[in-house]
């Protein structure tokens, strides 16, 4: 039962690969893979358990003549880990799959990531298709090859969950955004995945109409907000294409010098990963406090970002509050409850693993797109940090 589906190709040195957004597109998943060559014997399928099981099944039902083993995961960025690859891998194993077989998984992008990087070790790497179910894998984390577990380590004494810490660039074979797993994600989910919609708008610093400037993101924000399956498949479509270019010119994240290449894609991350890193951080949703969820973290990294860059003169502050305004918009947090101290936060920063060479290296917006700047200081970084306590 496909209703309407699009293709996005992403270029990358090993061929690339297409990226299809509709609706229905789950229900015909095993054809879809056909449709591009992949004929595995054995399917393994990592599952979200926050996926409706009707889904998961229908989608499993699809690969009708490969032999299908399966598997289901609740992972929070704590479980996002070692221990969890070491399952995955296991299963890999006892599902015998060998390099011409598939692994696919359907699910968010903590799973992505984990499952990813599964199927990169197993055996040396097995095809990987990833089927996103939450607007942010949608958006981004299911594009472009990036798959990681998190690392508990100690920096300086303390304790630090590293994002992302283990991790290599696994391409997928195809990804499949079906819009229609949006319709039972949770609202607070929907507004994570805004979070990097804005923080793709700022990029592009494109001053259009559609949904890649700040402006037409905003105005469309009731229709997305409200479920408008049309609609998110349009602005899965144009993030998916602002995403597959920046990847394609620059796939490793190779950049260097004031060129971002795909270091661009990091803009609040690293204001962002510190607070996910940061144990006692809190934002207020929906009236109760809760460690902010990735895209929580990137909307008050967007906002720190821009405030450092107003302060630095290399933006204008109408585009910081621009920024703001749209996360505020979309219903994301624009302040922290609690965080740690400011001093621990800039440590947390610098020990970032987009540091180069020992020295902060910071993506900020510019009005036309991003620069990089290196790092301006503890006073400098302190008042981005006001900006969101
Ligand atoms: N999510 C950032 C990247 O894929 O590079």
């Amino acid at each position: 039962m496909t209703l309407s589906v699009s293709t996005v190709r992403v270029s990358t040195a090993g061929g690339g690969y297409d990226v299809l957004v509709g609706r229905g597109l789950l229900h015909d998943l095993g054809g879809r893979c056909g449709a591009v060559g992949l004929r595995p014997s054995r399917v393994h399928v990592f599952e979200d358990a926050g996926v409706p099981e009707q889904l998961r099944d229908a989608a499993a039902k699809t690969f009708a003549s490969a032999t299908i083993t399966r598997s289901a995961f609740q992972l929070d960025e704590h479980s996002k880990s070692l221990a969890t690859l070491e399952r995955m891998l296991m299963e890999l194993a006892e599902a015998s799959l060998e390099r011409t077989d598939l692994v696919v998984v359907v699910g968010g992008g903590i799973l992505g990531d984990a499952g990813g990087l599964a199927a990169a070790m197993h055996r040396r790497g097995v095809a990987v298709v990833q089927c996103p179910t939450t607007l942010l894998a949608m958006v981004d984390a299911s594009v472009g090859g990036k798959t990681a577990v998190n690392l508990p380590t100690r920096f300086g004494g303390v304790e630090v969950l590293l994002k992302n810490g283990v991790g290599v660039f696994h391409q997928p074979s195809l990804v499949v955004a079906d819009v229609d797993a949006l319709a039972s994600l949770e609202p607070r989910h929907v507004r994570c995945g805004l979070a990097e919609c804005a923080k793709h708008a700022v990029i592009s610093g494109d001053a259009g109409e559609d949904m890649m400037s700040l402006d037409g993101l905003v105005a469309a924000l009731p229709r997305l907000l409200g479920g408008d399956a049309d609609v998110l498949a349009s602005l899965v479509h144009q993030n998916v294409s602002f995403k597959a270019g920046v990847v394609a010119s620059d796939e490793l994240e190779l950049a260097t010098g004031s060129t971002a290449g795909r270091r661009a894609l990091n803009l609040g991350h690293t204001f962002a990963h510190a607070i996910e890193a940061s144990e006692p951080a809190r934002v207020l949703v929906e009236g109760a406090e809760h460690h902010p969820m990735h895209g929580e973290a990137v909307g008050l990294g967007l906002i720190a970002a821009a405030e450092l860059a107003s302060h630095l003169g290399l933006c204008n502050e109408g585009l910081a509050a621009a920024i703001r305004a749209a996360v505020e918009a979309a219903g994301l947090p624009t302040k922290l409850a609690a965080i740690g101290a400011t001093g621990e936060m800039i440590a947390a920063m610098r020990q970032d693993k987009k540091t180069s060479g020992g020295t902060l290296r910071l993506v900020m917006p510019r009005g036309s797109g991003v620069t990089m700047l290196d790092d301006p200081g503890d006073d400098a970084i302190a008042t981005a940090w006001r900006a969101v306590v």
